[in-house]
């Protein structure tokens, strides 16, 4: 599945969405490198992230605009709950709609496997994350703290 936003009145695409495949990976990690307001684990190697996109095959979305990538989202779900991860668009491409696009698209995508809810982990000093994210509709979960235990440190 392809995707094309239309610039309003030139008639000419601005970005097409489609699933993130294991082809997209280094794009998507040099995107993602050192992007202030993201974070990259051991998890998120070429091998990490090929396993998890085989896992969650058709619901990670990359935006791109003449072949080069402008953007990039990770989702997949657990059978009860989808999440998304590393939604982050080329700073220069920035407010053109790209990271809403790439939201809905996400959420479309697990909502049609049946799952209710979605959730997003930003980090807590990434404000303009946050109004981002409530600016298209999220809510925040205040009383809710994440905890975590790292069973395979290599590997988290
Ligand atoms: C957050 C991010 C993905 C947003 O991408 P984007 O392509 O600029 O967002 P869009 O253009 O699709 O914006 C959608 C709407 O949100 C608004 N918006 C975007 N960023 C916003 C911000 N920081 N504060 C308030 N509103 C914002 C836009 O104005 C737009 O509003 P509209 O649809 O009513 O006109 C991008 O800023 C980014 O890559 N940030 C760095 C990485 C990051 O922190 N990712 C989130 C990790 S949790």
């Amino acid at each position: 599945m392809t995707l094309s936003r239309t610039e309003l009145f030139a008639g000419t695409p601005v970005f097409d969405l489609r699933p993130m495949t294991a082809e997209d990976i280094p794009d998507a990690l040099t995107l993602w490198s050192g992007m202030p307001g993201l974070s990259l684990f051991p998890c998120d190697s070429r091998e990490g992230l090929s396993r998890y996109l085989k896992r969650n095959p058709g619901l990670s979305v990359v935006a791109r605009r003449d072949g080069r990538l402008v953007g990039a989202a990770l989702a997949g779900h657990d059978g009860r709950r989808g999440f998304l991860h590393h939604v982050a668009v080329t700073p220069d491409f920035r407010r053109r709609g790209v990271g809403r696009a790439m939201v809905e698209w996400c959420v479309n995508a697990v909502a049609a496997e049946g799952i209710g809810r979605c959730l997003i982990l930003v980090n807590a000093g990434n404000d303009e994350a946050k109004d981002f994210w409530r600016h298209i509709g999220w809510i925040d979960r205040p009383n809710v703290q994440v905890m975590a235990i790292t069973p395979c440190p290599e590997r988290a």
